[in-house]
């Protein structure tokens, strides 16, 4: 039975997927380990609502388990030694340089781990890949165990996580499934057989499904794929609802009732983020790719291609709008995390769309419930579009959403937070310039209401 289990990595899928594990496990002892002391420190704080990641129910989570069997740390050594499982959370981004730039997962933090865990474990141990990775990573990370480490045995399962964020806690608890790839030996099957019994803690036995390691991988980028491909296929249609007076809702919604297609995952958006869909997919053209799969890679690849249109096209219609031109005016933004009840803002279309809208000369006012001015900044840093000087004169960042509108030629719904519908409409319309424009990437406010008010109300398709 496994007792002491150490998870490298504390961030979104780390730290929520542990809390749960040791809430649901009281018998085992949990720790999870970063480098990054600050993060470290946040999970620690007393006041458990100052955790590093905001997630509707993960801070009672934290709290009933912190200090009891939940533990957070920047000792990563004396964790994995006291470890008898170990997983793998840590962060595996597109590669930004060399061989696969731009598409291949780069894997450095990964092989880091694999290294310093050979180095440190004195006895076996079990491996878990938890972060997603590209097929046949398990192979590499027991080359390195086997040829560094110091005579044990290590056995690696893939267990991919399925949680999305913003419902971490409540997927985790209820999953559709738990995935666990591991080796088709003896020893392999043993492994699992532990891995099993960890989740059947709170998971019906029927629910854990166990596979060979590279189905489990190949699993979890083409269930990415496959819902991000539901968005782009939307998304392609409510351009061609505008165009032809067909309402992309109404569209849904009637394809939604046929039980093969489904309801889920076709709302029309500003364009899909995150950090999973679009970097999980370009691994997929990647590995597609190099076995000169031309065709697998050109399929996938459309997906994304479809995405960044969406997005372009949102920014691009609020110029055209505008009579041609944003330069000097006030356009402010609700929302930039890239789903709501999250305030993760990886790949978020709000950076993309001020991204463009500044090379309009925009000036950007934006209000987020959950992210502040030093992310957001950072956010549109990082694409180097511009100086950094000229990011922060041309993005204002705002705690109160009223201020945010004050004065603005134009509203751009980029998140699909609750509270916007709750606003007084009437009163952001009073103190906007007219006439007011209204953008609504994610087509959660009522038309009739907005045009009533006095808006010129523009949704998706
Ligand atoms: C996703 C997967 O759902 C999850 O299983 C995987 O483990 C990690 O990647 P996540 O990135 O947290 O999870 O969010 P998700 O809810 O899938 O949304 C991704 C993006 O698609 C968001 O920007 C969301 O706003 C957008 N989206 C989603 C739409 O535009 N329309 C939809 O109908 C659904
Ligand atoms: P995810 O969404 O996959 O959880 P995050 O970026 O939120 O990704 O979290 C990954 C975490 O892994 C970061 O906090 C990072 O500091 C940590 N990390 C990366 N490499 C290592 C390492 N070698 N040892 C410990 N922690 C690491």
């Amino acid at each position: 039975m496994i007792t002491n289990i150490c998870c490298i990595g504390a961030g979104y899928v780390g730290g929520p997927t542990m809390a749960i594990i040791a809430q649901k496990c009281p018998h085992i002892k949990v720790t999870v380990v970063d480098l990054n002391e600050k993060r470290i420190a946040a999970w620690n704080d007393e006041n458990v609502l100052n955790i590093p990641i905001y997630e509707p129910g993960l801070s009672d989570v934290v709290a009933e388990a912190r200090g009891r069997n939940l533990f957070f740390s920047t000792d990563v050594d004396a964790a994995i030694d006291a470890a008898d499982m170990i997983f793998i959370s840590v962060n595996t981004p597109t590669k930004t340089y060399g061989v696969g730039k731009g598409m291949a997962a780069d894997l450095k933090y990964i092989e880091l781990c694999a290294r310093q865990i050979a180095r440190v474990a004195k006895n076996d141990k079990i491996v878990v890949e938890k972060s997603t990775l590209p097929v046949r990573t398990a192979s590499a990370i027991k080359n390195i165990l086997d040829h560094t480490g110091n005579g044990v045995n290590f056995q690696i399962l893939s267990n991919p996580e399925f949680l999305a964020e913003g419902t971490a806690v409540e997927d985790l608890l209820a999953p559709d499934r738990v995935l666990i790839g591991g080796d088709t030996t003896p020893e392999g099957q043993k492994a699992i057989d532990l891995l099993v019994e960890v989740y059947a803690n709170w998971v019906p036995k029927q629910n854990i499904l166990t596979t060979n390691v590279w189905s489990s991988e190949l699993s979890k980028l083409t269930a990415n794929a496959f819902l991000a491909q539901r968005v782009s296929s939307i998304n392609a249609l409510s351009e061609l609802c505008e165009k032809t007076g067909a309402d992309v809702n109404e569209v849904a919604r009637a394809i939604g009732m046929d039980s093969r297609i489904g309801p889920k995952f076709l709302k029309s958006s500003v364009g899909f983020g995150g950090s999973c869909f679009q970097k999980d997919i370009l691994n997929l053209v990647y590995i597609a790719k190099s076995y000169g799969l031309n065709e697998v890679a050109d399929y996938w690849e459309q997906v994304i291609i479809m995405n960044d249109h969406q997005k372009r096209r949102f920014a691009k219609n609020i110029v055209k709008t505008l009579y041609n031109t944003v330069s000097g005016k006030k356009i402010a933004f609700l929302g930039w995390a890239f789903k709501k009840d999250t305030n993760d803002t990886r790949e978020s279309a709000a950076i993309y769309v001020a991204d463009d809208l500044l090379n309009e000369q925009a000036s950007i006012h934006v209000y987020d419930p959950k992210v502040g001015a030093v992310q957001i900044q950072s956010d549109l840093n990082y694409l180097e579009t511009r100086s950094e000087a000229s990011n922060s004169e041309g993005v204002h960042v705002y705690d109160n959403p009223y201020e945010a509108c004050k004065d603005a030629h134009a509203i751009a719904v980029l998140t699909e937070w609750d509270e916007f519908k709750a606003y007084d409409w009437q009163k952001i319309y009073d103190a906007m310039l007219k006439p007011a424009f209204v953008f609504d990437g994610r087509n959660i406010l009522d038309a009739e209401k907005m045009n009533a008010i006095g808006f010129q109300y523009y949704k998706i398709g």
